[in-house]
């Protein structure tokens, strides 16, 4: 961002009637921002953004939404053309770096990877502090934060090769720890990973296969759960991203961040959005009870929300929808299943839904949830893992992030202010006489 002004706003405190000027900053494209670093020092006011929807919090290079023209871009390149051209560890390297990889640049990458895929012996021991049926989002939690446990050559942030080999091992060992996690619910032995395969297929392969016999990956269903990868791997500064950077703002070491991370991505409201479409459907139960859940969600009273279906930034179709229906599409193919009622129920609720003035005045469309939890339960994933696919996806686009904020001289340790409504100062009331 250009540090000169773009023209400015004004801002008038009526009362004291002083004025400020607030420079304009522009961006490549989207809006400008209006600096308001100096308006408590001149004003004597905050700004107050509850949820900071309305606040640019950094400035970025990585991914760009325009939410009215349903539009995402990654280093400027549209989330359509990498689902269908790229890979996920291709586009990992672009999110990192700024550009698409060389073909030597790309194996160099890939090849790094690869070899970080592998978990410290005794992280095997800390699974068995954890109850069989602990959610894997528990577990990929506390696994991940205790990877600053393992790794003292790599936490000095400021160092580069830190912070390169600190990713390596992140992007790398996500998968291994998810799909350990889900073998640990389930009784069944960890499969260690394996260079030879890709790698969406070698974590099909460590959540599928078992020592006692040869497991082969559908290379349909390898495909889709890359592509998959791809469209939940960076989004700006959602609710996640920002808990990244605002943990590694104040340097903490990029293993905590990631931890911090998963945990913010956990809620319903945001990653555990695609887990809870599949509870919405199996509540709803039946296509001929569509109308009146429909009635229920518009309801204030009842609090009940069409999960998958809105977005903070998004008031037009989220792109990333539109390719996950379509890979749904291919996957119940490949796996020859029919007449899915989880999917007919879905689309057929996206029909009433899109038809629906409630829905059409609020912007309200589906989002990169509303499918996703479909095709993950044919492809056998428990709704339980949904939420971990999306943090080992998300896991790229949060290192990159943590890292373009470490690189970024203007930013500084994050710390919000308030408007304070509690009680004015008062003494101490001694216990005698209080009543
Ligand atoms: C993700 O930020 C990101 O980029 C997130 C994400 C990413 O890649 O990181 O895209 C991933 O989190 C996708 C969103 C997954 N969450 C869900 O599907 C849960 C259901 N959706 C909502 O809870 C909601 O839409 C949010 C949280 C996604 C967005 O919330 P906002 O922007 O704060 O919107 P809001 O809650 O202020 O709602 C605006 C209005 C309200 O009505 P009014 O108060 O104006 O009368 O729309 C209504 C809401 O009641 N509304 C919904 C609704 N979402 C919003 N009504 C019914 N069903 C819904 N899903």
């Amino acid at each position: 961002m250009s540090n000169e002004a773009h023209g400015s706003v004004t801002m008038t405190l009526d009362e004291s009637n002083k004025s400020l000027s607030l420079p304009l900053r522009l961006g490549t494209i989207g809006p400008s921002v209006a600096d308001i670093s100096k308006i408590y020092g001149t004003l004597g006011v905050f700004t107050y953004d509850p949820g900071y929807g309305m606040t640019a919090s950094c400035e970025s290079k990585i991914t760009y939404i325009d939410g009215d023209a349903g539009i995402l871009l990654h280093r400027g390149y549209p989330i359509d053309q990498l689902a269908e051209h790229s890979s996920f560890l291709e586009v990992a390297y672009l999110l990192l770096n700024g550009e698409l990889p060389t073909a030597k640049e790309r194996h160099d990458f890939e090849y790094g990877v690869m070899r970080h895929t592998m978990l410290h012996e005794q992280l095997r021991r800390f699974f068995d502090g954890f109850r069989r049926d602990a959610h894997p989002m528990a577990v990929l939690c506390g696994v991940v934060g205790a990877l600053s446990a393992f790794y003292h050559d790599s936490l000095d942030i400021n160092d580069p090769e830190h912070r390169r080999i600190s990713a390596f091992r992140l992007i790398a060992k996500l998968p291994t720890i998810a799909a350990w996690a889900y073998k640990y619910t389930i009784g069944q032995p960890f499969m260690y990973p394996r260079n030879d395969l890709g790698y969406a297929e070698n974590f099909l392969y460590m959540m599928n296969a078992v020592p006692a016999e040869p497991y082969k990956v559908s290379p349909v269903l390898a495909r889709a759960m890359d592509r998959i990868f791809i469209l939940h791997a960076d989004h700006e500064q959602n609710a996640s991203t920002s808990t990244v950077r605002l943990a590694g703002s104040t340097g903490a070491n990029p293993f905590a961040c990631i931890a911090a991370g998963i945990a913010s991505l956990w809620g319903p409201a945001h990653g555990g959005a695609n887990e809870a479409v599949l509870k919405m459907l199996a509540d709803i139960g039946h296509k001929d009870n569509i109308p009146d859940f429909i009635e229920k969600v518009k309801d204030k009273d009842s609090h009940v929300r069409l999960m998958g279906f809105g977005h903070r930034v998004y008031k037009n179709y989220d792109p990333r929808a539109k390719i996950m229906e379509r890979t749904c599409h291919e996957v119940l193919a490949e796996l020859g299943i029919k007449d899915d009622p989880l999917l007919d129920m879905a689309m057929e609720l996206e029909r009433i839904a899109r038809h629906d003035e409630y829905f059409i005045s609020k912007k309200l469309y589906p989002n990169v949830d509303f499918y996703s939890g479909i095709i993950l339960k044919a492809m056998g994933f428990p709704t339980s893992m949904f939420t971990v696919l999306f943090a080992v996806a998300r896991t790229v686009g949060w290192i990159s992030q943590w890292k373009e904020m470490i690189e970024d001289p203007s930013q500084r340790i994050g710390r919000p202010r308030q408007v304070y409504t509690g009680s004015p100062q008062r003494d101490f009331t001694p216990l005698d006489a209080r009543s």
